[in-house]
């Protein structure tokens, strides 16, 4: 057996990963054509328009409107479905707490539904026992890059007539059963923020093909403010939430860069995948039949079984190796409903809403072990790192690496 790294063996990637920069000539020219035209406010420019005929044209939506985040998108789609404070929200334990901002804002009542213990996506079972009288959205996130089982939940929320919300903000341009995630829902948003498979730095897009959403989705972006002439005077309470021009030039370039992004990384994935899926011990994240894996997250889980190994020890060894990798970490470093906004019940100083009836005699409680195959997957999951700028040869030598850790840490027959 080699000697580990950690105990002077040598590195199983002595080299540097592929890298690659994210923004080129497209960007330039689009961001300059911005400047050229003197106008930064996306009613007076051309850019954010742009933007949103091309992404409408991309995803062959009716709608679509640019704002200012991911965290903005969700909110505008619950905003626009003007649900009452106090109406529940069904979604994922394991997201971002972009998901989960506009629920609050809106004095909605976040649920969360467990996850699947294979794909870390929200499970569809979970979400039938959520349901209820009360239940107004459910939330599906596509987590990791990985389409969750968009069908069975479009099929739970259309059977009780509740509008279904898609945040794709880990998975652009990403495929179940040949029809793109965002197509699915009664809304759908997308995030480019730093860490996407697309950027503006910041930035986010809201898609429907319900025409009685677009207007409200509109003036949910900027203020409840008409921007066609009309007399100003708001009739709903809404953000800013506005996209810039710089924001969308930036966007109309990357959104002609993302099918060839999530193409690399799809078989970057898929390869590191067939890989690891040998190694005794590592189980990668399962990708149910008709899902394509956009890959914006790699996911492995150690089998406790055949490992003798904690996620932290065994990163360790392999960030050693020369290969990077965050134990517990999937996305968020634990399920969202332990942050303290949700265990002190402090969103909002002073008050305990939305966490309380509408009639304030009970309390919502989000206690440890709510969701248990979340909770235990951040303990038994590490991330390995993935981008479009990988060669085949980095994924060859993060099998290697991760073959020769497990194989330290095995678990004698
Ligand atoms: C699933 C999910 N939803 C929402 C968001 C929020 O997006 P943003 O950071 O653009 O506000 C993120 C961002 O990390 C996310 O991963």
């Amino acid at each position: 057996m080699e000697k580990l790294a950690l105990h002077g063996g040598p590195k199983t990637k002595p080299t540097p990963f592929g890298q690659g920069r994210r923004f080129g000539e497209e960007e330039k020219k689009e961001v300059l054509a911005v400047l050229d035209s003197d106008v930064l406010f996306y009613v007076f420019g051309s850019k954010v328009k742009e933007m949103e005929a091309k992404m409408k044209q991309m995803y062959a939506m009716k709608y679509c409107s640019g704002c200012s985040s991911g965290t903005a998108a969700v909110h505008i789609a619950l905003g626009a479905l003007a649900l009452s404070p106090g109406t529940e929200v069904i979604t994922s334990a394991i997201t971002d707490m972009g998901t989960l901002t506009g629920i609050l804002y809106q004095l909605l009542v976040p649920r969360f539904a467990d996850v699947d213990p294979q794909t870390y996506n929200m499970d569809p079972k979970s979400v039938e026992k959520l349901l209820n009288r009360r239940t107004g959205a459910i939330v599906a996130v596509h987590h990791a890059g990985l389409p969750a089982d968009i069908e069975a939940l479009h099929e739970l929320a259309r059977s009780r007539r509740i509008p279904l919300i898609e945040d794709c903000a880990q998975a652009h341009y990403t495929k179940w059963r040949g029809r793109l995630l965002g197509t699915f829902g009664d809304v759908s948003a997308f995030s480019f923020n730093h860490f996407k498979h697309i950027t503006t730095g910041s930035g986010g897009a809201v898609m429907t093909n319900r025409a009685d959403l677009e207007e409200r989705i509109r003036l949910f972006v900027d203020k409840c403010y008409f921007r066609d002439g009309r007399k100003r005077n708001p009739y709903f309470l809404a953000p800013n939430y506005q996209m810039t021009e710089l924001q969308g030039a930036v966007a109309v370039a990357q959104l002609g860069k993302v099918e060839r992004i999530v193409g690399a990384r799809r078989a970057l994935g898929s390869r590191l995948i067939a890989g690891l899926e040998r190694i005794p011990g590592i189980i990668p994240q399962r990708i149910p039949d008709g899902a394509e894996h956009s890959f914006f997250l790699f996911v492995v889980r150690l089998d406790p079984g055949r490992i003798r190994a904690t996620v932290q020890e065994f990163c360790r060894a392999l960030e050693a190796e020369g290969i990077p990798c965050e134990p517990n970490k999937i996305t968020g470093g634990r399920p969202v409903y332990l942050y303290d906004v949700f265990q002190k019940r402090s969103a909002f100083p002073g008050s305990l809403l939305p966490f309380v009836s509408r009639d304030l005699r009970s309390k919502v409680a989000y206690l440890k072990g709510l969701c248990p195959v979340a909770e235990e997957a951040f303990e038994r999951t590490f991330n390995l790192n993935i981008n479009e700028f990988y060669s085949n040869q980095d994924i060859e030598d993060m099998v290697k690496g991760v073959a020769k850790v497990a194989e330290y840490y095995a678990v004698s027959p």
